[in-house]
């Protein structure tokens, strides 16, 4: 990508596990429409994931699922760049020399850093300490003006506003912008998981999967979290009811939302009905999807030739980044 005068934008999915109905909903659908606007680099964050020791063969499999179903949700080669994060190395120097300036002290106090030691007190390595700074890396490699993350992920930015921050004065220069946080015009759109409380994650195995296959979707919709339904007019939702609604919100028409809408307010719903209903809705919204990402993933040299296009078209940012760090900070070869 050559010189440009649009806002740089960069953001990047972790490669544990397949995308889900809430990825797509709230992230990729955002990426896709930013595309035209501005210079985009989207990536699929692969060294991140070593943080918790995947299989070499799981870890190369994410990759490839992920690259699918970034294509198959319409992210567009020609006018982004869509990379795998290790083929650009420039990252990992730069996650180096920001390492040296970024201290102990505000990497512990870092929420995800605090709940990650707490969910997994045996496998506290510095890989997982340091993954602000890596994500930094990411974001400052491309002097990123803007990032699209969720809420989760803003304590993360301020820290690479922070490290870029403070390299700068460190060295007296305006190498680094300091990126901020995309907010598009549209409210960002939460979804729920299926078991009633909280968002859709990987990791709570509440998720709808947008490669899931049309009876994966019924199984996990039909098995949702409701309650008893409700006894007096006008009752309130609860809140695995309310997620339900929200779902349908996102993926049924505007009659059947309605519909039900109506149902609940008589008192007469049947959510045995309403989910039927939301599991069809789903299976049709998710098909084009799936059919998609099946495609790509069945095409291994389409794969690889979407890889090496990013990885170029990255480098170009990268080698240029980097170069002037090296400068700064006095990284010289003497030969
Ligand atoms: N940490 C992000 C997440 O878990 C993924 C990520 C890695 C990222 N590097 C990034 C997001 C750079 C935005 C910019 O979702």
């Amino acid at each position: 990508m050559g010189k440009s005068t649009k806002p740089i934008v960069v953001s990047g999915i972790r490669s544990t596990g397949h995308l889900h109905l809430g990825n797509y909903l709230g992230a990729l659908r955002n990426f896709v429409a930013m595309q035209e606007t501005y210079q985009c680099y989207f990536f699929i964050a692969d060294l991140h994931s070593l943080t918790t020791h995947p299989t070499p063969d799981h870890l190369q499999d994410s990759v490839r699922d992920i690259l699918a179903e970034y294509l198959a949700a319409g992210l567009d080669i020609e006018q982004c760049a869509l990379y795998v994060q290790s083929d650009i190395q420039e990252t990992i120097e730069l996650y180096l020399y920001l390492n040296m300036n970024a201290y102990l002290g505000e990497l512990e106090r870092c929420t995800s850093f605090k709940e990650k030691v707490r969910q997994n007190p045996n496998n506290v390595n510095a890989g997982l300490l340091t993954y602000p700074t890596l994500m930094a890396a990411d974001i400052l490699i491309h002097r990123a003006d803007l990032v699209p993350v969720g809420k989760d992920q803003e304590q993360h930015l301020e820290m690479a506003r922070t490290f870029a921050e403070r390299f700068n004065r460190l060295y007296q220069t305006d190498l680094f912008t300091s990126p901020q946080a995309y907010q598009s015009d549209k409210p960002l759109v939460k979804i729920p998981g299926l078991d009633g409380n909280g968002k859709m994650g990987k990791s709570e195995g509440n998720a709808i999967y947008l490669a899931d296959t049309p009876d994966q979707i019924r199984k996990k919709v039909m098995k949702a979290v409701s309650d008893i339904g409700p006894s007096t007019i006008g009752q309130p939702k609860s809140e695995p009811v309310q997620n339900l609604f929200t779902i349908m919100e996102q993926v049924s028409s505007h009659d059947t939302l309605a519909h039900f809408e109506d149902l609940y307010n008589r008192c007469e719903i049947r959510y045995g009905d309403m989910k039927k209903q939301l599991a069809e809705d789903l299976v049709t919204f998710l098909a084009p999807l799936r059919e998609k990402i099946e495609m790509y993933r069945n095409d291994e040299r389409y794969l690889r030739d979407v890889a090496r296009i990013g990885a170029e078209k990255a480098h170009v940012s990268a080698t240029e980044t980097l170069k002037r760090v090296r400068e700064i900070v006095g990284i010289r070869s003497l030969f």
